[in-house]
This record gives structure tokens, C-alpha cells and sequence, in this order.
């Protein structure tokens, strides 16, 4: 691991000493059964692509396949959007139009995003899908904590083997900013599959042409193809893939969202 990055020199231990509740981390950890709920919720037939597996995603060695990344994920990720998680995953779900029955929150991780997607719209069948089970079951342990219904499942965003044209909406959060050029564009292509005509996705991720400009945001996680994300354009991806109705909004500066539709 790299020690010179301002997220090791500064912002980690900042982070365990200062902010982070480690008795709430602690009690996390023990109540579930992770060894029983991984190998659960693991789909044998998957196996973990070289960018994902080979990469310590935030600086914890082992990437999302650890416990240790679950149980920190929702208590640093309340401190890395400003000004506020709720008022940002607020304006993602803002966006949403109708009353959509099927959704799939790609990349859902702890599943945050996803049990408001539920709450949102209680009769809709929504489905969290991750390439981790580790983040799949503290997921899956948050929704059974507050009985909501979620399908969650191990699976790839780019290849998730699910019927053509059968969801109305695909939400994305903080994923496309992990993820190389090319695999985007492959989730992309995926998500136009599986969206009826008329179907939306709703993308939020850091704001490409800010983090762009002030590379040092670049630097101050250690998000391996950060970079090559904010080199990059959202809406120009979209519409190579056939997308319409593309429109980007800046949130609170260092946020985007996106919606976009499948032709109808
Ligand atoms: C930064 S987290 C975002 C989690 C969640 N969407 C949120 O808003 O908090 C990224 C998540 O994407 C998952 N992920 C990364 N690459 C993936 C892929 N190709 N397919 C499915 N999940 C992936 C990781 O395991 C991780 O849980």
C-alpha cells in the first residue's frame, strides 16, 4: 500500500481516531455471521475480475472482499459526501420519474441507496446486486433490520445474466469512479439491456469535470481509476451506448447526477 497519498498521511488517522464510532464498527462486526452469510449469499459460478480483486479500494488491503471494509464503509461514506449523505442520495432519488415496479441498484454495496429506493416505493420489486458478499450481507442484515423486502445478489454489474428489457429503472452510486474506462462503458451496455424502452438509469458519482480540475481530490482517497473517471464524460458514454434525455446536474460541486432514458 502506498504510504505517501494524503489519505494515509492524513485523513486515515484522522478517521480512527477522531471520527469513526468504533464501538458502533465493533458491534457491526459481531452481528453477523460472516463466514455462514457470505458463503450464502456467494454465487460459485462468479469469478472476481483482475481490476476488482487487485486493487485496495479506500486503502483497505483486500479490496471490498473483507469484512473490514463493510463495517467501515457506511461510517466513513457519512463523512465523504458533502454536505451531507442523506441530502445527496435525496437528490438522486429526487430525480426518479413515475413509480417505476422494477429497479436494480447496481454496485449497491451496504445497500443504503437501496433501502431508500425501497422505502421510496414500497410496492416495487428491487433488487441490490454487488460483486461483494462481504458488503452484500451487511445489506442484507441493514434491510432486516428495518423489514424491507430486498432481492440481493452476488453478481457483476457489466454481465448480470438477467433478462433482456425487465427493469424500469437502474440506479448507480459511487461506482462508475472505481471502475476502468472500458468497464464503465461495458455497465453501460448492460444497463441499456436490461431497461424496458422508456426505462431510466439515475447515476451518482463525484462531478467529473471538478475532480478534473483539482487533481489533488484524485489523490485523497486511494481510488485506483479516479483519474481516468473525471478525464473522462459521463454523457458522451451514454450516448455511444444509445441513450436520450441526457442530462447531468452538478450537486452540492462535487457530486453529478445523471438521468438518462432508453429510447421508447
Ligand atoms: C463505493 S461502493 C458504492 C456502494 C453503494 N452504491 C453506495 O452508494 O454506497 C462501490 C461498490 O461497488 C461494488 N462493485 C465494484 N465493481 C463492481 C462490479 N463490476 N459489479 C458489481 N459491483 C461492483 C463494490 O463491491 C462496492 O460495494
Amino acid at each position: 500500500m502506498s504510504k505517501d497519498t494524503i489519505w494515509d498521511r492524513f485523513l486515515k488517522p484522522l478517521f480512527s481516531t477522531f471520527l469513526l464510532n468504533k464501538e458502533q464498527i465493533e458491534q457491526t462486526q459481531k452481528a453477523i455471521d460472516w463466514e455462514e452469510e457470505t458463503q450464502e449469499l456467494k454465487d460459485p459460478s462468479i469469478s472476481y475480475p483482475q481490476y476488482y480483486k487487485s486493487q485496495n479500494f479506500h486503502g483497505i488491503a483486500g479490496g471490498y472482499l473483507t469484512s473490514a471494509a463493510a463495517v467501515t464503509y457506511d461510517p466513513i461514506t457519512q463523512y465523504v459526501l458533502p454536505p451531507n449523505e442523506t441530502i445527496v442520495r435525496q437528490a438522486l432519488l429526487d430525480k426518479i420519474v413515475g413509480y417505476p415496479k422494477k429497479i436494480i441498484d447496481l454496485g449497491c454495496g451496504t445497500g443504503s441507496g437501496t433501502l431508500a429506493l425501497k422505502k421510496l416505493f414500497p410496492d416495487s420489486q428491487v433488487m441490490g446486486i454487488d460483486l461483494s458478499p462481504y458488503m452484500l450481507a451487511l445489506a442484507r442484515y441493514k434491510a432486516k433490520e428495518q423489514h424491507l423486502i430486498i432481492d440481493w445478489r452476488h453478481g457483476i454489474a457489466e454481465s448480470t445474466t438477467l433478462a433482456n428489457n425487465s427493469v424500469n429503472l437502474v440506479t448507480i452510486s459511487l461506482l462508475f469512479h472505481e471502475l476502468p474506462t472500458k468497464i464503465i462503458k461495458s455497465v453501460l451496455d448492460e444497463v441499456f439491456r436490461l431497461l424496458t424502452p422508456g426505462g431510466q438509469v439515475l447515476i451518482l458519482d463525484g462531478n467529473q469535470k471538478v475532480i478534473n480540475r483539482a487533481s489533488w481530490l484524485a489523490n485523497v482517497f486511494e481510488e485506483p481509476y479516479i483519474k481516468e473517471y473525471a478525464q473522462g464524460n459521463l454523457d458522451s458514454w451514454l450516448v455511444s451506448v444509445g441513450f436520450g434525455e441526457i442530462k447531468t446536474d452538478d450537486i452540492w460541486l462535487i457530486h453529478q447526477i445523471t438521468r438518462a432514458v432508453k429510447p421508447g
